[in-house]
């Protein structure tokens, strides 16, 4: 395979950015097993009441404050802070029953409104405290966020670092503004009526530590609500018995599917595997294995992440938390809710021991335990979402109509942890252009994100 086109690379890297014609031709093949199974609108457990608080026209809060610097090279994200040998899942139990209910909510009074951000700067060390106790703060009704410099403002305020979000080097991710390092959610209309599961912004490599969701308008048609919950809660209530199965075998997740002819000869399959592996794997910056017929699909080859563990002790209290992002990516759960991605682009998590997919019984528990805990917001302009990205999950519910939310991440504040790497912004006009072209083609790992 030494004469690689640039037409089969971009044709290998559509494998991973999935054309969006393509999410309604292949909607119904979506499920390898007999039969189709029913989808079901998923559950939560605390729904609160929309208050129709009014936003900005998008051409204000769009509005960057061009006196402050560019952060464009913001720090990269920081390396995923494993801890998770020899946990003992009873008493893992015990300690994450004890968390208070996530997300802590925080109201604005006029008073706080008057002080602009100075209510952030006055109150940081309070926030970082209650961050860590919570998971999760819901800032609700806060004028200064209701825009893209108010934003900004705030996170400075609270003093906090943006980074880049642990799939950027796909060059899949949009930035809603690239100098204020804010990303967009997924607010595309072709991914409107897919349902994002539980997640940690998190591969097996890479994960944020803090991330702040913020709404600049809501869905204009309905829907739309914002899902986190506790991870800490979610482990407290799962079945002990799926939990020490799951924590004993392990799981790897698979983030592509390429299908590639079964009758295709064996060494020009070889041939592929190791052109993806080669050519498009590393732009992912994910440690991934090209397996075929994991899930038992003939000629299939799947990106698989490596074998990581289910649950994961909290880097600065120790809290043992359920730390994975089965919820959004086991592809039972979603063959049975709305789900607007393509065949290429279907996820699967798979007991690393094995190799098997996770059974339907084992999806269905992690299925209760989770949606029990979600709180699904009904977020509005000027709210904010801050969320500890290695305790609460998050997801987001299908909407109708336009809508505009966005986030930032953001890395540790201690040097060690951070590290000192900074993004590289992209000068190289090759790397540029595949990118770009890669950009067009229309993006399933946007539904990975929020
Ligand atoms: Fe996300």
């Amino acid at each position: 395979m030494k004469l690689l086109t640039a037409a089969a690379i971009l044709s290998s890297a559509a494998a991973f950015a999935p054309t969006q014609s393509a999410s309604r031709s292949t909607q119904l093949m979506s499920t390898i097993e007999a039969g189709v199974p029913e989808r079901v609108a998923p559950d939560a457990g605390f729904m609160p009441d929309w208050e129709d608080r009014p936003g900005l026209a998008p051409e204000e809060f769009m509005q960057s404050d061009m006196g402050k610097p560019d952060l464009s090279g913001m720090w990269e994200c920081p390396l995923t802070r494993w801890d998770s040998e020899g946990i003992n899942v009873a008493e893992a139990q015990r300690m994450a029953k004890k968390v208070p209910h996530c997300p802590m909510e925080v109201r604005a009074s006029s008073a706080d409104n008057a002080k602009g951000a100075q209510y952030f700067a006055d109150n940081a060390s309070q926030i970082k405290q209650d961050l860590l106790k919570y998971g999760a703060i819901w800032f609700r009704g806060f004028d200064l966020m209701k825009s893209v410099n108010g934003y900004r403002d705030m996170y400075e305020a609270l003093g906090i670092d943006p980074c880049l979000d642990p799939l950027h080097s796909s060059g899949l991710r949009k930035f809603a503004s690239e100098r204020d390092a804010l990303y967009e959610e997924v607010n595309k209309p072709s991914l409107r009526g897919h349902y994002i599961g539980l997640h940690c912004e998190s591969t097996a490599k890479r994960t944020a530590a803090y991330a702040a969701f913020v709404c600049f308008q809501k869905a204009t048609e309905g829907g739309g609500r914002f899902l986190v919950a506790d991870g800490a809660a979610i482990l407290a209530e799962m079945d002990p018995k799926v939990l020490q199965k799951l924590y004993d075998r392990k799981i790897r997740i698979s983030v592509s599917n390429l299908d590639i002819p079964p009758s295709i000869p064996g060494p020009l399959k070889e041939g592929i595997k190791n052109l993806v592996d080669v050519a498009v794997a590393p732009k992912f910056d994910m440690d991934l294995e090209m397996i075929y017929e994991a899930d038992g699909k003939p000629g299939r080859l799947q990106a698989v992440e490596s074998a990581e563990s289910p649950i994961n002790r909290h880097p600065v209290t120790g809290l043992p938390v359920w730390f994975n992002n089965a919820h959004n990516h086991a592809r039972k759960l979603r063959d049975r809710r709305p789900c607007g991605v393509p065949e290429v682009g279907m996820t699967e998590v798979f007991y690393a021991d094995t190799m098997e997919p996770l059974s339907l019984e084992d999806c269905q528990e992690i299925k209760r335990a989770s949606e029990k805990h979600i709180t699904a917001l009904s977020m509005e302009p000027g709210d904010v979402l801050l969320v500890d990205n290695y305790r609460a999950l998050h997801g987001r519910d299908v909407f109708q109509g336009d809508r505009f939310h966005a986030v930032s991440w953001f890395t540790w504040d201690n040097e060690e942890w951070r590290g000192d790497e900074r993004r590289i912004v992209e000068k190289n006009g090759m790397n540029k252009m595949i990118n770009g072209m890669m950009d067009w083609l229309p993006k399933d790992f946007e539904s990975n994100q929020s």
